[in-house]
């Protein structure tokens, strides 16, 4: 028994420490789930001991939940062969029946937690008859597994709503949002909260007052709560049932399995609850979105957030002192993520109000985490008192990188370029953030294009975890290298992209907005268009979208690109005219004006602009099913397409990336696992196939490029199919 340490004291009471070897964190190997069973066996058989302590032998956390390494090998394996089935079930729910075991197995188990307990690790404390848990900001517990396709196994959907009820249990399990203690002791998932260290004691102390080894559900007088057939379960499950199906459109097997767990396993004895559960379990890990969350969602962003794009061979950088330009929106984020990472930044504009109005974007996110409790005062001085907010460019000496973020104008980017390089050693780095002028072009106002690059950061700054990094025709491996290790010591997830217009993720994220632009043209009414669009997984339809965003926004870099491709600027069809006129005609900037294709009246809800119709007559009123499903295939793989295309252009140069960066980026559907997943899932040849119909259809931008004909012919997928299963 390898993942646990068990020491057993004079009062009988046995501290069992879980401690996977070799790791920072527990997780729930295949090893240690197999130890659950030598750990009950050591338990029953054992006479000296009276009771358990359950407790983590790291000092950071309990357990963070299966091991999805191995669990996302065999996701979405579709089996149908009766044998392999039986198999696949009586291992997948190996862990489970081991809980049951020791919950059942007549000595009190009571569970220590003195930090997070995630999936399998909540599941793992939920089965001991006793739980305390430690004040602590950082201690969090919950069931996150819907979020990457699964639903919580080992037992987590039946225990749970009995210890919470099913209407508080059911949103937690179907968002994955974890808990706080408070939080976790006004749902009774925890007994008692204690001072940080003083669990073990607390978990002995219940044990040696009497507490019992039997849960709340086998005792003979226990009833479920809402169950199905009370009138007040009937109400929880119906809004459910409804609340599911307009938030997830179906596109989520793993939160319909959720609900039918609980509403099929509620009033059931445990053991009978438990083979309901383990039967959708299996169900839902078998589905291919299962397989292209738990990759895309967990493990390739993992790797990527390790530097799984860095190139190899080059010796790790430090930047310890960095530059922003430009304090506006953009630079006085990167400033507070830099500072919030040890980095002594500088942080440059053009008026002193100007740098000083960048700090306090900091200053105001510093205060809140300090009323929240979640940073100490002295930790939030010392960050501030890394930004040196300024409008000396002589201060950006001694500067190992700079992120230049002045307003979208070359001019202005290539006189800031020369005025921070004069200050800059040779070796140091130099990264614009610009959204849409190629890096190449920007590179030939440096006098060391080869330390030039993009380092595109996503808005709001301290939100967003993606960053796109862009490589320039003449940027260097070693250049690359450094940017990698800037964004993994700021703690943002890089990808890596070649230089092209828009690069990766504005170039695929403008399809999605243009498709929609498209079925406005043809008359299809908004808000079917929207809401189509929701209904594919997207965070919102196309047009709401362009409200948000702006539309002169997306219209001023249309016209960039008319001018680029030596288009008149002027537009006399299409959605770029569409665009030219709302802005120019009509004053529609969007939601920032209170003026889009949708009116934003102060005092209520959004609705679709009258005068819309004036401009694209509406054709298509209503929706029927065909429709939809048109819609809905159109808007997905407009932006499937996109992304297959950088990668045949060699803007992309792996899948992951690609992955990565549209579910990260600008939020692409998360059950397909971004869009070449979402390729591999519909299999390359019928996407290739439907997309020619498209074309036909709709127009040359479905025309799929030469590298998805060739992967179609050669029987090729993006990711590697999900191995068979053996039977048993
Ligand atoms: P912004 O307009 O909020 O800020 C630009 C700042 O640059 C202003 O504070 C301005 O005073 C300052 N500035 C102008 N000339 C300067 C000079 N000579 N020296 C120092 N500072 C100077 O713009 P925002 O939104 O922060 O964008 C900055 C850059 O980031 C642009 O290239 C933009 O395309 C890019 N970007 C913007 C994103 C967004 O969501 N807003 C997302 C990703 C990139």
């Amino acid at each position: 028994m390898q993942n646990f340490r068990i020491s057993v004291d004079a009062e009988g009471i046995a501290l069992v420490e879980f401690d996977v070897p070799g790791r920072t964190m527990n997780t729930f190997t295949d090893s240690a789930v197999a130890d659950l069973d030598l750990l009950a066996d050591r338990i029953a058989g054992d006479d000296a001991i009276r009771g358990v302590v359950l407790a983590s032998g790291k000092s950071n956390a309990f357990c963070a939940g299966a091991d999805l390494g191995e669990l996302g090998e065999t996701a979405g394996a579709q089996e149908t062969d009766p044998a392999i089935l039986a198999a696949a079930l009586k291992k997948s729910a190996r862990m489970s029946w081991a809980l049951r075991r020791l919950e059942t197995i007549g000595k009190p188990i009571a569970a220590a937690l003195e930090g997070l307990a995630l999936g399998g690790g909540l599941e793992f404390v939920l089965s001991a008859h006793y739980r305390v848990a430690a004040r602590s900001p950082k201690l969090k517990l919950g069931l996150p597994e819907a979020t990457i396709g699964l639903l919580p196994g080992a037992g987590g959907t039946q225990r749970l709503p009995r210890l919470a009820g099913v209407e508080k249990a059911l949103p937690l399990m179907l968002t994955g949002r974890p808990v706080d203690v408070d939080e976790a002791l006004s749902l009774g998932i925890v007994h008692a909260v204690v001072a940080p260290g003083e669990t073990v004691a607390a978990a002995k102390a219940w044990i040696l007052d009497g507490g019992e080894a039997v849960q709340p559900w086998d005792r003979k007088d226990w009833r479920a709560p809402d169950g199905p057939f009370t009138p007040r379960g009937n109400t929880v499950f119906a809004g459910a049932a409804a609340q599911l199906q307009a938030r997830t459109a179906h596109n989520y097997p793993a939160q319909t399995n959720i609900l039918r767990c609980v509403y099929e396993g509620i009033t059931l004895p445990m053991d009978a609850a438990l083979r309901v559960e383990a039967r959708l379990f299996l169900a839902t890990q078998q589905t291919s979105q299962a397989r292209a969350m738990i990759r895309s969602i967990f493990l390739s962003k993992q790797a990527l957030a390790k530097g799984a794009a860095r190139p190899e061979g080059f010796a790790p950088y430090a930047a310890n002192k960095v530059t922003v330009l430009g304090a506006g929106m953009m630079g006085a984020g990167i400033a507070y993520v830099q500072a919030a990472a040890g980095i002594n930044t500088v942080l440059i504009d053009v008026s002193q109000e100007s740098a000083n109005k960048g700090k306090a974007y900091s200053e105001k996110l510093v205060a809140k985490a300090v009323v929240r409790g979640s940073m100490a005062q002295d930790k939030a001085d010392a960050l501030l008192a890394r930004i040196d907010a300024t409008t000396d460019y002589a201060r950006v000496e001694g500067s190992d990188l700079v992120i230049e973020a002045v307003f979208e104008d070359r001019a202005l980017k290539a006189d800031v370029t020369g005025r921070a390089e004069a200050q800059l050693r040779d070796t140091a780095v130099f990264a614009s953030n610009t959204s849409t002028l190629p890096i190449s072009s920007l590179a030939t106002a440096s006098k060391h294009p080869t330390n030039f690059i993009g380092i595109h950061f996503f808005s709001p700054v301290d939100r967003m975890e993606l960053v796109e990094v862009i490589v320039g025709k003449e940027t260097s491996q070693e250049t690359l290298a450094k940017a990698i290790d800037y964004c993994l010591k700021i703690r943002k997830v890089p990808i890596v992209v070649n230089d092209s217009r828009g690069f990766y993720t504005s170039r695929c994220f403008d399809t999605y907005l243009r498709e929609g632009f498209e079925m406005l043209l043809e008359g299809v009414a908004p808000a079917i268009i929207d809401n189509v669009g929701r209904m594919t997984g997207m965070p919102r339809g196309p047009l709401e979208l362009t409200d948000d965003v702006a539309i002169d926004l997306v219209d001023r870099v249309a016209l960039q690109a008319r001018i680029d491709h030596g288009q008149p600027e002027i537009p006399t069809e299409g959605s770029d005219k569409l665009l030219y006129d709302l802005v120019r005609q009509h004053d529609r900037l969007g939601r920032k004006n209170g003026k889009g294709f949708y009116d934003y009246p102060a005092d209520g809800a959004k609705a679709v602009w009258s005068g819309l119709a004036d401009i694209v007559p509406v054709k298509v009123a209503r929706s029927t099913p065909e429709l939809v499903e048109k819609l809905r295939q159109r808007l997905l793989y407009r932006q499937a397409v996109e992304a297959a295309r950088c990668l045949d252009e060699n803007v992309l140069t792996s899948a992951r990336d690609g992955d990565v960066g549209a579910l990260l980026g600008w939020g692409f559907a998360p059950w397909t696992g971004g869009p070449l997943s979402l390729i591999d899932q519909v299999g390359v040849a019928t996407f290739v196939e439907r997309c020619d119909a498209l074309a036909d259809e709709c127009g040359a931008r479905f025309v799929p490029p030469a590298l998805l004909r060739r992967m179609a012919a050669a029987g090729e997928s993006f990711y590697p199919a999900p191995p068979r299963a053996k039977a048993a």
